[in-house]
């Protein structure tokens, strides 16, 4: 999730430029830069770590110029330094372009580029753009660029830019944001509103498959088959705050509902027609998995919990042993990991203390150690000798919850790719999971059509002692995630157990009133969770389910029920999560807490 501006008009495009990819620096930074053009030529400044670093370089080397375009980039491809940051040249110098998305085939694509001669700096997807734009360019930037989005692949807000037609700026999206600025005798162009709000409240979104032209005296939109297209501006009322949340208010529930497109996002380009899955960044040995006798999967908090789904996800592709431990009791219990073994290591940042003391534990045992983790260049992605990136952007929120569902279809991917390997999964078992798979995004969007009836139910629930998390094998480890969800912002307690546990003794603690969530998607556990509904049910308890949405029995026994649409049993974790994200966002909201920085917590527990 990068952040692209541009602009054209009076003003010193240096100012514009750095003071909005200052406003869209919460979509992530882990390098910037900007390109003007002047006087025929385009000049180019960037640099790789935060903004500040930038204003640095121009402090010593300034551009002038009143057309230009930036970006602040959050990697996919390539470790964040100063020749993967963009903006990116053609070999020529006359092009320049920036880009957040992810190109699927630039690899093919770079190939051909190479062989006709052109030259590469940096070994990121988005450098292909610049170098195709310019293959294509025959007088008309538009026309150059149309025909380049044409034989490029994936997800794309692309801004273009050529000293050979000064005071034009082209752009095209496909998926990721692009929006207009209208000004007087200016005009904008930028992932996000935010970006743009000092200089004007007139924007136009840009939807998919459209291209834009822009110069100081406004827009022109057309599909990408050269229709063009008139709509109105909109006039956005937001605050800056307010902007940067999206319209949310806060970065919790916009991240909660950025999950369908995180899913698409960390599938994107990694399933292919027969359901085998393409990981960048895994490079496991021949023989290695098939040979493999044993993995281990170690993490902290919610990638933890991911962990656990991972451990059943695993074992039940890869039919061998998975072992999973907290990593702060792993590297302390002087564990049997062996050399030949796999240990995945999950974390959303890259950087908790424990998690890479109990990753570097395994690698000085001799086990193969893969990051699972959400941030390029990260210290856990160096240590790592595979990597699996989840692509859920920056996370804000301390809670986490789009950084949990992208590690599950992490967990995912590789029990495909490693099942096929080991022949435990089967041609149409990896075609089947690979459907269901692609089938979330909008099954995700269904049920974030819940949040009201949720807002409703958290009412009852807000302010509590003490409140329960129950459910059976999957379901389990996804109650031990809404468990956490609740209690870090809520400041409720509450506990997840798996649903036979209850018998052996908190059962005593099950009294009139006391709220219960079960989570009731394992069909060949149904009849077993739903005895253990019965038992708190009949103590007094106020039951709240998660089931499919075709489930006719659970109403019987439950006080509320949240359904979500049905999908394999195998993948159900990732829908049945978000009704108790949404829980866990409105009882806090109820009890008026501070949910993106809750007390006592840190985004990143990077001390031990
Ligand atoms: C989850 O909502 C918390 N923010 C916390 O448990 C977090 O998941 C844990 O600290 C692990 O962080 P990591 O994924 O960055 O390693």
């Amino acid at each position: 999730m990068c952040g692209i501006v541009g602009y054209v008009g009076p003003r010193n495009a240096q100012e514009v430029l750095v003071s909005s990819l200052r406003r869209l620096e919460y979509r992530g930074y882990d390098s910037a830069g900007i390109a003007i053009t002047g006087n025929g030529r385009i000049g180019v400044r960037k640099s790789a770590g935060k903004l500040q670093r930038l204003d640095d370089v121009l402090a010593e080397q300034p551009l002038t110029g009143n057309v230009g375009i930036g970006h602040t980039r959050w990697a996919t491809h390539g470790v964040p330094n100063d020749l993967n940051a963009h903006p990116h040249l053609d070999s020529s110098g006359d092009f320049v372009l920036v880009h957040n998305g992810i190109i699927e085939n630039f690899l093919p694509l770079k190939e051909q580029l190479l062989e006709e001669g052109h030259r590469f700096r940096s070994d990121t997807d988005t450098e292909v753009l610049v170098h195709l734009v310019a293959d294509e360019y025959d007088g008309d930037l538009i026309e150059a660029v149309r025909r380049s989005i044409g034989r490029a692949k994936g997800a794309y807000a692309l801004v273009v830019m050529s000293s050979r037609e000064p005071g034009r700026i082209v752009a095209a999206r496909m998926i990721s944001p692009l929006v207009v600025g209208f000004g007087e005798g200016e005009t904008f162009l930028a992932s996000d509103i935010p970006a743009i709000l000092p200089y004007t409240r007139s924007v136009l979104v840009i939807n998919d498959g459209e291209m834009v032209d822009i110069t100081p005296d406004g827009a022109t939109v057309q599909t990408m088959a050269g229709e063009v297209i008139e709509r109105e501006p909109m006039e956005v009322s937001w605050d800056a705050g307010q902007a940067e949340k999206g319209g949310y208010p806060h970065f919790m529930l916009k991240e909660i509902y950025e999950q369908p497109g995180v899913i698409e996002e960390t599938l994107r380009g990694r399933l292919q027609p027969d359901g085998t899955a393409v990981l960048e960044g895994v490079d496991l040995p021949d023989g290695f998995v098939a040979g493999l006798d044993k993995v281990w999967i170690t993490a902290c908090g919610t990638a933890y919990h991911a962990g656990l789904v991972g451990r059943d996800v695993l074992e039940k592709a890869l039919r061998i042993p998975i072992e999973i431990d907290y990593a702060h009791e792993l590297r302390y219990r002087d564990p049997l990991i062996r050399r030949g073994t796999l240990t995945i290591a999950i974390s959303q940042s890259g950087e908790t203390a424990d998690t890479l003391a109990a990753g570097r534990l395994a690698t000085e045992l001799g086990s193969r150690m893969l990051a699972l983790t959400n941030v390029v260049g990260s210290t856990l992605s160096r240590d790592a000798a595979d990597i699996l990136y989840t692509r859920a952007g920056p996370e804000i929120a301390v809670a986490s919850t789009k950084a949990y569902t992208a590690m599950l279809i992490g967990t995912y991917l590789l029990a495909l790719r490693l099942g096929v390997d080991r022949g435990t999964v089967t041609r149409d078992g990896a075609v089947q999971l690979a459907g269901e798979l692609r089938a979330l995004p909008d099954k995700a969007n269904r049920v974030l059509r819940m949040d009201a009836d949720i807002a409703a139910i958290a009412g009852r629930i807000a302010g509590i002692d003490d409140i329960y998390f129950i459910g059976r094998g999957l379901d389990y480890a996804v109650a031990t995630e809404g468990s956490l969800k609740l209690k870090e912002i809520s400041y409720m307690h509450s506990e997840a157990m798996p649903a036979g546990e209850l018998k052996h003794g908190t059962l005593a603690l099950i009294t009139d009133g006391t709220p219960v969530v079960v989570v009731l998607t394992q069909s060949h556990l149904y009849d077993k969770t739903i005895s253990g509904l019965q038992e708190v049910k009949a103590r007094g308890a106020n039951v709240v389910a998660v089931a499919y949405e075709d489930d006719t029995e659970v109403a019987k026994y439950a006080d509320h029920v949240l359904r979500i649409p049905r999908t394999i049993d195998f993948l159900s974790p990732v829908l049945s999560i978000i009704p108790l994200q949404l829980l866990a966002y409105h009882v806090a909201k109820e009890l008026g807490h501070d949910i993106d920085m809750p007390r006592n917590l840190a985004k990143s527990v990077t001390v031990e």
